[in-house]
């Protein structure tokens, strides 16, 4: 008699270890970072703050907020080796692919990279913090022909993230919104991307191969790669009126719909009425209603049919799409954030660490041998 072995697949309600970065409630409906609700981090703090909050556990005081804010802006520059590896890749390479390989050679260049310290990792992070916007900006301009613009360090780290891309300050409103998505994105306990970082840092290995495998994870459209996918949709659909016709054949083709439905929230992501705000203050911005009516129609077709509600990623992608960032860019944003989460989790995986290695119930051939054997 065979023993009957249950099996979650893809993990699905499986606890794996306990993590102190943050939490999710799905019954309540809240997202807390080290404890704070992340609907009031996001009106309250800037994403420097948040940034020493996932690493250290508490708000930073006055003083570590002006040090690490004066770290980040000492290192921002794009190092001459990881522009050399950009530009010897096609303009065609997808930007999370260029962010990936990027993050590659600073491992490969980086005499700490085998240290695995505490402090050593921390510093690792923070520098990773500081220099992926210039890495995602600079791929973002040269896909476009444009020439690359310095970092200024009398900007902060949302008013610099923009003015790298764009070339020029953007207004107050628009940085807001900025900096509440990059809050928004931050931290999500364990996430694919986020355990992959977690299963590479348990074998010992170093922050940069477990930041590079969480790039890789984040990249699927099932993970942060929606985002990408939901501006990918809004294009195919062109207008409100559309939405009815596009979903009767996406659902009649079993098409997933990028941006709605989540493994852990079933009703609904709590990050989404914060980000769908900003989105709207961006709509107003820059006068344009049709994408909210776009939004509106699709969230109330797709609710109305299915019973799946949006997340993150669905208010996220127009924002950025309204703010000028092309769509491929979408997801390496997504990277420059939850570096902060990942690197918190290697940082606490690695100080209790046990290998992660689940079973499998294996269902192939029964044992065979090989003809003459
Ligand atoms: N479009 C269409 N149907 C959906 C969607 C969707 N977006 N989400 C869930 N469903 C349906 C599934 O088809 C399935 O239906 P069935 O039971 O009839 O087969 C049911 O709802 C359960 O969905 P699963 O995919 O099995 O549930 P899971 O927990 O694995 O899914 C996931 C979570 C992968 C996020 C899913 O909702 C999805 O594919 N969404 C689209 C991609 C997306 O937006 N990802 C971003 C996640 S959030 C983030 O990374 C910030």
């Amino acid at each position: 008699m065979t023993e009957t072995i249950e099996i979650y697949k893809g993990l699905a309600g499986v606890p794996v270890d306990y993590t102190a970065v943050s939490k999710v409630n799905p019954e309540t409906n809240s997202l807390l970072y080290r404890g704070y609700p992340v609907q009031e981090l996001a009106a309250n703090c800037s994403f420097e703050q948040v940034a020493l909050l996932l690493w250290n556990g508490e708000l930073p005081s006055k003083e570590e907020l002006a040090e690490f804010e004066a770290f980040e802006r000492a290192n921002r520059a794009l190092a001459p080796e990881v522009r050399t590896v950009i530009d010897a890749l096609p303009t065609t390479s997808h930007p999370m692919d260029v962010v990936r390989t990027a993050v590659s050679v600073i491992g490969a260049s980086d005499p700490e990279t085998a240290d695995d310290s505490p402090e050593a990792n921390l510093r690792k992070a923070k520098r990773l913090f500081a220099g992926l916007p210039a890495i995602v900006a600079y791929d973002q301009r040269r896909r476009h022909g444009l020439e690359p613009v310095e970092a200024r360090d009398d900007l902060d780290y949302s008013q610099n993230f923009l003015w790298l891309a764009f070339g020029e300050e953007q207004a107050p409103e628009v940085v807001d919104a900025f900096r509440v998505s990059m809050v928004l994105y931050a931290e999500h306990s364990f996430n694919a991307s986020t355990f992959t970082a977690r299963v590479i840092t348990s074998t010992l290995a170093d922050l940069y191969s477990a930041v590079t495998g969480a790039i890789g994870a984040l990249k699927g459209p099932l993970h942060g790669g929606a985002n990408e996918a939901v501006m990918h949709t809004f294009e195919e659909i062109g207008e409100a009126g559309q939405v009815e016709a596009w979903l009767d054949e996406a659902l009649a083709s079993k098409k997933k719909v990028m941006g709605f439905g989540h493994r852990v929230y079933k009703n609904g992501d709590s990050r989404v009425p914060t980000m769908r705000a900003a989105m709207e203050r961006m709509i107003d911005h820059y006068g344009r209603q049709d994408v909210l009516d776009l939004y509106v129609a699709l969230e109330e077709a797709f609710g109305g049919r299915k019973g799946i509600k949006p997340n993150l990623d669905y208010p996220a992608g127009p924002t950025y799409h309204l703010m000028g960032f092309d769509t491929p860019t979408f997801t390496p944003i997504f990277v420059a954030s939850r570096i902060t989460g990942w690197t918190a989790h290697i940082l606490e995986q690695n100080a209790s660490n046990a290998l992660i290695r689940p079973l499998s119930v294996y269902n192939g051939p029964d044992e065979r041998h090989v003809p003459g054997a």
